[in-house]
């Protein structure tokens, strides 16, 4: 069986393109391979944030990934600082990889742009502790979006470059997970991008009726179709993917129809629509209210899946150790 493995920074919450997008092949890809979700809060850390809120953010995100349907007894989830070996990896492939190669990286020549005043080694790097994220459980697929494409080719290239170094196969080369056609790409409010660009952009699963309305409405469309047939504007066409997304065919249809003949009201489009995003939303941010405050489950669902990840990365890391020559005396 093949393994799969997933990790997501610790600030934010998960996006309605989280949800229809990556989050519901998730849920399928559960049945088929071995599937590690872990939440990357090492990473997260570049950005030092406080200390108080740093646990709520994991907490959080873990109790959005439970109630979107990852399930703890098909795939093993937890939290990237609590398997030590990753660190012990990480430092590893730091020897193998060169300044210049991560200088080049595309993410991190933007985060210098973005921050001049926080450039730290642990964001140079970030790749490297990617690389080690992935390779410890040596993985086979990797699903990424664009931005981080990169980084998974820099893990490519470690892999090879420790394989051929040691003279041992230890890594498999991880492949980009491709979702193909099965992926919806749900843009965001703002008629441009994706979900999730911006934080205004996007509704929350833990968004309540009322922000999601509000969001809703004020979404970006134009005073409608002047001449039939004149092309879509992108705001109003973005409105149209995520209806086609969420709301029942007929509805689809019927404002599609009020479009083509021109008598469309946004108003009454985006009603309908912040409707059918409440009833998909609303009981899965129920259920995220109801596992959060679930310590109990919420300990019983780290502590199963941070001793499956520690025995997975045991291993991988012995057979690293016996390639570099560690020996115990
Ligand atoms: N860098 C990824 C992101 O920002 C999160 C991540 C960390 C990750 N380690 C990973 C993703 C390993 C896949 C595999 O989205």
């Amino acid at each position: 069986m093949k393994t799969v493995l997933s990790g997501i920074r610790s600030t934010g919450h998960l996006h309605l393109g989280n949800y229809f997008g990556a989050l519901r092949n998730f849920v399928q890809l559960q049945h088929k391979a071995k599937c590690y979700f872990f939440i990357a809060d090492l990473h997260s850390l570049t950005t030092h944030p406080k200390p108080v809120d740093f646990h709520s953010g994991v907490k959080t995100i873990l109790s959005e990934y439970l109630a979107s349907g990852l399930d703890p007894e098909k795939s093993t989830l937890f939290v990237q600082s609590s398997v030590p070996q990753v660190c012990e990896l990480y430092v590893l492939l730091n020897m193998l990889t060169y300044k210049g190669e991560l200088e080049r990286t595309t993410s991190f020549k933007d985060k210098v742009r973005l921050n001049p005043d926080n450039v730290n080694a642990g964001l140079l790097t970030y790749p490297v502790l990617m690389a080690a994220d992935i390779l410890v459980h040596r993985a086979d697929w990797v699903p990424v979006g664009k931005d981080q494409e990169q980084h998974l080719e820099i893990t490519r290239l470690l892999a090879r470059r420790f394989n051929k170094l040691y003279e041992v196969p230890v890594f498999p080369e991880p492949e980009a997970y491709n979702f193909g056609s099965d992926l919806v790409k749900i843009p965001g409010l703002d008629g441009s991008g994706k979900m999730g660009k911006s934080e205004e952009n996007g509704i929350y699963l833990v968004d309540d009726q009322k922000t999601i309305t509000k969001k809703v409405m004020r979404a970006v469309t134009d005073s409608g179709p002047v001449v039939p047939g004149s092309p879509m504007n992108p705001g109003v066409a973005n409105l149209f993917t995520i209806l086609g997304v969420v709301s029942e065919p007929e509805v689809v249809r019927y404002f599609r129809e009020q479009y083509d003949n021109c008598t469309i009201r946004y108003g009454d489009l985006k009603k309908q629509l912040a409707a059918d995003i409440c009833r998909h939303t609303l009981p899965i941010k129920a259920r995220i209210e109801e596992i959060y405050n679930n310590g109990p489950y919420l300990k019983y669902v780290i502590e199963k899946g941070t001793e499956e990840a520690r025995t997975s990365a045991r291993a991988t890391m012995e057979l690293v150790r016996d390639a570099v020559g560690f020996k115990s005396f």
